[in-house]
């Protein structure tokens, strides 16, 4: 059974099929026969390879069809910690096996409290020494799968599902001094959501506007792409490179962009709703318009491979602005209905997503906050991207509230935040 002292959480996000499997196929009675039990793991996975054939099982899973598959498997069912690669071609590429006889030795037997202490103490290090030895550099490309042993044998520690987006909101109240206490008013801004939420506790997640079209990451990454701006090598991707892009703006180049739905501010519809599309569709004629009539001032504007001023930076500025003010009159609209209409006082605003890393619009919706009275609470920005930190906080807040779920959890493909029910988890 999977031990680890720490909390197990994982997330249950959009469409990437988490990469899978907890399968049970090792016999519980281990020492040597662990061997014996990597051989039917790799009978196994020969087995589905055979089924992916017709390609419908590698398609379902993501699993490579031009490669062996790697799988990582764990077994603590009983009082050895043992973790293992093995490829669907039959190799056993690390198998780190760590025995527990000191422990058992003093009591005469095994004591499964202790076993499981045991366990969870050394497992950490034997998954990194079955890494290394199977010289596996980035187990997020290499590893196909995860295999743990189900049972029988010791009992599972809980395991938490956690939503992705509810754990971008509930962010701020792992990293922020003054940690925001429910009612509060959340902007997420990712790659795949733009979403002005009223957070009332855990699962209770209101969407007061999203956008109609694209996400406001999506439109970063494609503006990005669209005026070929490298990305930084401190990462952040296409968003954060445009940032830097626009922040070298002359405003040399005279370039603005409308900002999306002003026009439509006071219908109902629109008011708390946003629209990226048309703000994207407007800087890809821009520059393709600007190629057409001007390709030396175009391709002179391409020659620098670092953020520096010129055509490109002063586009970049012009669309992130446009944005950035879209993103924060409509903080302000909802702030002004959730208060003067719903009479709910949110105790604070805040941001979360990979956009929030956004310095221009992190000031921006404090301005925004701070005319009704508000803080804003932002992560730092590398917890406004996508990370782990926030799954499992988002886990011990769920766990704290006794919610825990089923070991056969399955992935949610589509999953809108607020169709998610308190009762799809279980009580403690
Ligand atoms: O939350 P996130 O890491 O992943 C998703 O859940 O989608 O958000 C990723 C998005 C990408 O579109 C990325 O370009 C954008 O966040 N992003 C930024 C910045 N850093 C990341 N957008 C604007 N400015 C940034 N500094
Ligand atoms: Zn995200």
């Amino acid at each position: 059974m999977i031990t680890a002292r720490a909390l197990v959480a994982a997330t249950h996000r959009g469409p990437l099929i988490p990469r899978l499997v907890t399968a049970a196929v090792t016999p519980s009675q281990i020492t040597k026969p662990a061997l014996k039990s990597l051989d039917q793991w790799a009978r196994y996975l020969s087995k589905a390879a055979a089924t992916a054939n017709d390609g419908s099982f590698a398609a379902f899973t993501h699993l490579p069809r031009d490669r062996p598959w790697t799988v990582i498997g764990i077994e603590t069912s009983c009082d050895d910690t043992s973790v293992a690669v093995v490829t669907s071609d039959r190799r056993v590429r690390a198998l780190v096996t760590r025995h527990q006889t000191k422990q058992h030795e003093a009591t005469g037997g095994i004591v499964p409290t202790a076993a499981a202490i045991a366990h969870s103490m050394a497992l950490p290090g034997a998954i990194r020494e079955a890494l290394e030895t199977a010289g596996i550099r980035n187990a997020c490309e290499e590893i196909d799968a995860v295999a743990v042993t189900r049972g029988p044998g010791l009992a599972p520690k809980p395991l938490v599902g956690v939503h992705h987006m509810e754990a971008h909101a509930l962010t701020p109240r792992l990293t922020q001094e003054a940690p925001p206490e429910f009612p509060f008013l959340s902007l997420l801004a990712s790659g795949g959501h733009t979403l002005l939420l009223l957070s009332e506790g855990l699962s209770r997640h209101t969407i007061l506007g999203t956008t109609l079209d694209d996400a406001v990451g999506e439109a970063f990454d494609k503006v990005a792409r669209t005026l070929v701006l490298p990305w930084l090598p401190t990462g952040g991707g296409a968003g954060a490179a445009l940032e830097q892009w626009a922040a070298h703006a002359t405003g040399g180049y005279a370039v603005t962009f409308p900002v999306p739905m002003r026009d439509g501010r006071d219908k109902p519809a629109s008011r708390l709703n946003m629209s990226f599309s048309g703000l994207k569709t407007s800087v890809f004629r821009h520059v393709q318009t600007l190629q057409e009539s001007d390709p030396a001032a175009w391709s002179a504007a391409m020659a620098s491979t670092e953020p520096s001023s010129g055509i490109r930076a002063d586009i970049a500025r012009a669309f992130q602005d446009a944005a950035v003010t879209h993103l924060a009159d409509r903080l302000d609209c909802v702030l002004a209905e959730t208060i003067t209409v719903r009479k709910v006082h949110p105790t604070c605003v805040v941001a979360a997503g990979g956009v929030a890393a956004n310095q221009v619009l992190r000031a921006r919706l404090g301005d925004v906050a701070g005319k009704y009275g508000l803080r804003i609470e932002i992560p730092p920005p590398r917890l406004c991207t996508d990370n782990a930190a926030m799954i499992a906080w988002t886990g011990i807040e769920r766990l704290r509230a006794g919610l825990v779920d089923p070991w056969a959890l399955d992935y949610v493909p589509k999953w809108p935040l607020n169709e998610f029910k308190q009762s799809e988890s279980a009580r403690l």
